[in-house]
């Protein structure tokens, strides 16, 4: 029998990929994070600072130090600069929220070889449903996501200088987008189209920004309700079109035409193939998560969009690539 000539090392490390999530979906939920900032700190010392076991304890400090986001000198744990950078509760980039909403997720994993085979999402707990919890947990976590795309597109559109314009967010989620851009401009005023119980976290957020006044949540389901003609200057679509199917985006994309002002201007923001089906490995991978998720939900091409936003009505089309794996398409 001749031994393989290739290293399984990859192999080893995906198939067990459900670990590390689960070791940092934790170490987050305990806050461990927090306690090894600066110089760091002894396995001994943590003891009984954190509702959990001293077995749990070294188990999370020996895991986190494998997938390095922890490091080790001598007795003490110290974070890695990018736990420190996205793990520590506060910090505008924590990303802690993202990992335990992925450690949740898990559990449905397991049935994801069910999935694979029906196409359709096993649990009835869907993101489809009205008012789903799963979205409280959600837009909070991937509101960090969010931010240097909101920074980003305000900027692009000069929303800082565009004086007293309004825009409708639908499935805004957190607020993220509203919050820096209603904070870049004054004069402005935003409108949300989402559940009422995603629209009374997104105030609360807004709230931290101290632009709540002029934040305007509209609570109610998007593809039941009408959006209005020639009211806003500006629309955004954000991680709203992966959970949709074509014929529902070609819909909301003609309301969203007829709701802007003559020139005003879509922001869609999403995780988008290259028309090849190539592209960044977290979209690639992207679908699998619309396929557990959601009914209809999928990852889609530039050109499926192209062709979607120019069937709604809209002739200057421009993508633009972000510093994360979504990009930014504007429509006019
Ligand atoms: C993936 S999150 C995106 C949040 C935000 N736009 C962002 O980019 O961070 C999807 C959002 O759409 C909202 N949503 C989903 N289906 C909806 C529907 N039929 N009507 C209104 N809002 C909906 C959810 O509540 C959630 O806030």
């Amino acid at each position: 029998m001749n031994p393989s000539p290739m290293n399984p090392e990859k192999i080893i490390q995906l198939a067990t990929g459900g670990w590390r999530s689960a070791i940092l979906g934790a170490a987050s939920e305990f806050s461990l994070f927090q306690h090894l900032e600066g110089e760091g700190t002894t396995a001994a010392a943590l003891k009984g600072k954190l509702p959990i076991s001293d077995r749990g304890l070294q188990a999370l400090l020996d895991g986190l130090v494998g997938i390095g986001l922890v490091e080790k000198l001598g007795d003490k744990y110290k974070n890695s600069p990018e736990a420190s950078a996205f793990l520590i509760e506060g910090k505008p980039g924590y990303l802690g929220g993202f990992a335990r909403v992925n450690l949740m997720d898990l559990k449905r994993w397991g049935e994801f070889s069910k999935v694979v085979k029906t196409g359709a999402p096993i649990d009835e707990n869907t993101s489809d449903l009205p008012e789903n919890e799963y979205w409280e947990f959600l837009v909070t976590a991937i509101a960090p996501l969010s931010i240097p795309l909101a920074q980003m597109a305000g900027e692009h559109l000069g929303i800082a200088k565009a004086g007293e314009v309004s825009w409708l967010d639908i499935g805004g989620g957190s607020g993220v987008y509203s919050a820096f851009w209603l904070k870049m401009n004054p004069r402005a005023q935003a409108y949300q189209l989402d559940w009422a119980n995603v629209n009374a976290i997104a105030k609360k957020y807004l709230a931290t920004f101290g632009v709540q006044d002029r934040f305007h949540p509209l609570d109610g389901d998007f593809h039941k309700t009408d959006f209005g003609e020639a009211k806003y200057d500006f629309a955004i679509y954000s991680h709203i079109a992966h959970m949709e199917s074509p014929a529902t985006n070609i819909e909301t994309f003609r309301k969203l035409k007829k709701a802007l002002k003559p020139g005003g201007t879509l922001l869609l923001s999403d995780f988008i193939l290259n028309d090849d089906r190539s592209g960044h490995p977290f979209v690639l991978n992207f679908y699998a998560m619309m396929l557990l998720h959601s009914k209809e939900g999928a990852t889609y091409r530039e050109a499926d969009y192209r062709a979607w936003l120019t069937e709604a009505g809209f002739k200057n089309i421009s993508l633009m690539p972000t510093v994360t794996p979504a990009s930014m398409i504007f429509a006019s």
